[in-house]
């Protein structure tokens, strides 16, 4: 049976995309696929130096999870018209084990206009780990939020939307 992760790579405890992930993963919990959080803030994790970064535990412990997952989906800030450095660092530290994952995306940006900031991140996965992207982006602005909750309902089905094709798309690839 395909294993699912929901990783969430802000660093905010006030996070936007969190709650996004949140959202996803009480979807797929409700379906009972076999689905995991994980959340980077909890991790403590260095950056990438391409050296002693692979053995402190908590990349090990991040490169578990994502080695074990089939589809995973990305929750994650939008900071400078890209995805926030936290989010590529994940990569960074994690290389390989990305290899053939099927991967969705829900982003959280301040402002519309940076609608297509996870592109070159998509692509990098493509190019480096021939990972099957989800062609259906969830992007969302502060105004869909009310305190703790995702209060727009249309983001709401959005984001169920995206975790039910990251199940359809990697049960077609991998059973
Ligand atoms: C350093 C920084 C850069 C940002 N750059 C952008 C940007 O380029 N486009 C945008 O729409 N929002 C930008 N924002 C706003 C964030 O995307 C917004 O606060 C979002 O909620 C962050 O996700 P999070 O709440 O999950 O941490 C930026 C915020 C910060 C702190």
């Amino acid at each position: 049976m395909p294993k699912y992760l929901v990783v969430s790579t802000s660093g905010n405890p006030d996070s936007n995309s969190r709650r996004m992930g949140q959202v996803a993963f009480e979807h797929l919990q409700k379906r009972k696929v076999d689905c995991a959080w994980l959340d980077l803030k909890d991790l403590d994790l260095p950056l990438c130096d391409a050296d002693k970064c692979y053995g402190i535990a908590g990349a090990k412990a991040l490169h578990k999870a994502i080695e074990s997952a089939d589809g995973i989906l990305i929750a994650a800030p939008v900071y400078n018209y890209d995805v926030a450095a936290a989010a590529k660092n994940m990569i960074e530290l994690t290389g390989s084990s990305w290899e053939d994952k099927i991967v969705g995306f829900l982003c959280a940006a301040g402002g519309s206009t940076s609608y297509m900031a996870v592109m070159a991140y998509a692509n990098s996965l493509m190019l480096d780990f021939r990972t099957v992207i989800i062609p259906r982006f969830v992007y969302a602005t502060g105004d869909a939020f009310d305190g703790n909750q995702v209060s727009d309902k249309k983001l709401l089905v959005r984001i169920e939307q995206v975790a039910d094709e990251l199940v359809r798309f990697t049960q077609a690839l991998r059973g």
